[in-house]
């Protein structure tokens, strides 16, 4: 089972920062994962949330400010003073860091509550130009989002996110197109999920930070599951083998 390091190690490390993806990318797993909003003047950055007060010492909407604005907030002290000097990282310079490595790469667009405009084409942009298509997956909430990705670059593997338990989830995907799936923990042992993993669909399974839930997860054939603790997990899923 393939693990991802949840925005970047952000079980050790405060989430979607240089040093979580340092430390990523230190580890030897399969993946990373990290999320991705624009800002007010056109700039990828890397963040989970639409504002930044939960993860910076200032508050406001990303969409609102410049990168140059966003850059002078500390985006590390909220986790331990030992990171006080993480700023807003730039999508360009977390993909340096993976340029680097041979890590798999899951860019999540953030575009389902705001619908940034051109921000799923400036993404495949990015990755073009980093020449990391082959090893990238581009997911989202944002079903539009995922259908434009595949429509601008079909070599591009997507992913459509979902939290909920589906019915059909096989013929969704079909529809969008989607190539993969990236679900919740407890949408993915429901029975909708045989008929996608039989037809060999990738599905992968976020967040599962407990070695418990890996047995049942494995039993149902998940490809691969995003974890806050990827070092935890690694040992663990090495132990085991
Ligand atoms: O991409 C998997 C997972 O990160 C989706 O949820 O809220 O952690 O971005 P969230
Ligand atoms: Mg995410």
């Amino acid at each position: 089972m393939n693990i991802y390091a949840h925005r970047g190690s952000s079980g050790t490390h405060p989430e979607n920062t240089l040093a979580a993806f340092r430390e990523a990318a230190r580890l030897p797993i399969y993946g990373v994962e990290f999320d991705v909003h624009l800002t007010k003047d056109g700039e990828l950055v890397v963040i989970h949330d639409e504002t930044i007060a939960r993860t910076s010492d200032s508050t406001g909407f990303v969409k609102d400010m410049t990168l140059a604005e966003l850059k002078a907030f500390d985006f590390g002290s909220w986790f331990s003073d030992e990171f006080q000097d993480e700023t807003i990282p730039l999508l360009q310079e977390v993909l340096e860091i993976f340029s680097e490595t041979s890590h798999h790469l899951n860019i999540e667009l953030k575009s389902d509550i705001f619908p940034y405009e051109g921000m799923a084409e400036k993404a495949v942009a990015m990755v073009q130009k980093m020449k990391l298509d082959a090893r990238t997956v581009i997911s989202s909430f944002d079903h539009e989002a995922v259908q434009t990705v595949k429509k601008i670059a079909p070599n591009i593997e997507t992913a459509a996110l979902f939290m909920e338990v589906l019915v059909d989830p096989l013929n969704y995907l079909r529809n969008i197109p989607a190539d993969a799936l990236h679900i919740s923990l407890p949408s993915a042992v429901r029975p909708s999920m045989r008929n996608v993993v039989e037809d060999g669909v990738a599905v992968r399974v976020f967040t599962v930070n407990e070695e418990k839930y890996v047995e049942t997860l494995n039993k149902v054939g998940i490809t691969g599951i995003f974890t806050d603790y990827p070092e935890k997990m690694m040992i663990y899923l090495n132990r085991k083998s």
